[in-house]
């Protein structure tokens, strides 16, 4: 008797595991804990490491003063952190010389979460995802795809690059690392799979997705047809808020009648002033900011509340956003409405 139910015991316990673990997702996630009221600030900035060059101290100083008056809770960069190739090693001295030794303000002394870009994927890919580097500074975690949830706000990190079929065609242009990628399709739809699952279970007020390539955009590169097929789609399902990218080395702000969601770019860390804006795309009637030259964003979140600024090198501001929450019951059903 006792061995029977000692055994119904452990088959239960067997099958919660079993449960808990087909249920858990497959994302890693990380709490971040903020202030006592909820409210939450980051800076985002992307396409940087370039030893300073290319306005990147500059941007990095103004960083530090805005990072001060925010008083922010962390940063978020949207990738291409280290140029051209990425990081050749754990032990390239490229990292501090383009991260460590560049943000160096007090206030930017907080825990970093970054994607990597396709110009990270041109080095040794697992360089950057690698803790020997938190070793070396404990602010850097960067990771292919994760979720940072806070009490206010769920920000969900997608690994872009794969994504896009021109890195993949032969002759390649460039060599790209893609362990932990091929084979492509596998990875892509495990990606999506748990990328989807991850916002269904969000009950956060706040649900903001950052990648590396935009899926909408004006600048060089423009839209991203992939994801606009593959990711759009479950982020509009979703109700998310807000999508983030780099890529194009600009600054923009694109709201359409035929998406809920704002589409924000933060790509200019360095280098910039590419001169290209496409003005051919449908996307230009929905532009409502675009600065070809450096400079990064603030995000302050309230629960019911969104502001969301650009600066320019010298700090000045180029544009805000303010998005505000109308909380219907349940919470999750929510949705955001651009103040214009
Ligand atoms: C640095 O920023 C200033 C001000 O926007 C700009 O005039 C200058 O061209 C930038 N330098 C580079 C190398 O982009
Ligand atoms: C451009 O945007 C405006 C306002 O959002 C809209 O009324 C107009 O129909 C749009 N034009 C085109 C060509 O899409
Ligand atoms: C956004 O809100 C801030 C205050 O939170 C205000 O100073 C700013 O003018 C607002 N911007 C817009 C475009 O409404």
């Amino acid at each position: 008797m006792v061995s029977f139910l000692s055994w119904v015991a452990c088959f239960c316990f067997c099958l919660c595991v079993c449960f808990l673990s087909v249920s858990a997702n497959q994302l890693p996630r990380f709490e971040h804990q903020v202030n006592a009221d909820g409210s939450l600030s980051f800076l985002v900035v992307g396409d940087w490491g370039r030893r300073g060059r290319f306005n990147q101290s500059q941007v990095a100083f103004q960083m530090g003063k805005t990072g001060e008056d925010l008083n922010i809770d962390f940063v978020v960069s949207t990738g291409d952190n280290f140029y051209d190739d990425g990081l050749r090693s754990t032990y390239d001295p490229f990292f501090e010389d383009s991260f460590t030794k560049i943000y160096t303000a007090n206030s930017l002394q907080k825990q970093w979460y970054s994607v990597l870009g396709n110009h990270d994927y041109r080095g040794d890919v697992e360089a950057q995802l690698s803790p020997m580097l938190r070793l070396m500074d404990p602010r850097w975690l960067c990771l292919r795809s994760f979720i940072v949830n806070t009490e206010t706000a769920d920000l969900f990190f997608v690994d872009t690059t794969p994504f896009v079929d021109k890195y993949f065609l032969k002759p390649k242009k460039h060599n790209y690392d893609w362990r932990g990628v091929i084979p492509r399709n596998n990875y892509l739809t495990n990606l999506l799979k748990d990328l989807e699952s991850a916002l269904m279970s969000s009950v956060a007020t706040w649900k903001i997705v950052i990648g590396h390539h935009a899926i909408r955009s004006i600048g060089h590169h423009g839209d991203t047809k992939e994801l606009i097929h593959h990711i759009l789609p479950i982020l509009e399902a979703n109700n998310v808020d807000v999508y983030i990218n780099g890529h194009d080395h600009c600054l923009q702000h694109i709201s359409s009648s035929t998406s809920p969601i704002q589409f924000l770019t933060s790509g200019g860390g360095s280098k910039a002033w590419r001169g290209a804006i496409d003005d051919d795309k449908n996307t230009k009637n929905d532009s409502k900011f675009y600065y070809d030259g450096q400079g990064f964003m603030s995000v302050e979140l309230k629960q019911a509340d969104a502001n969301i600024i650009f600066y320019d090198v010298f700090g000045k501001v180029l544009h805000t956003l303010n998005l505000s929450k109308q909380l219907r019951s349940p919470m999750y059903d929510s949705f955001a409405t651009y103040i214009k």
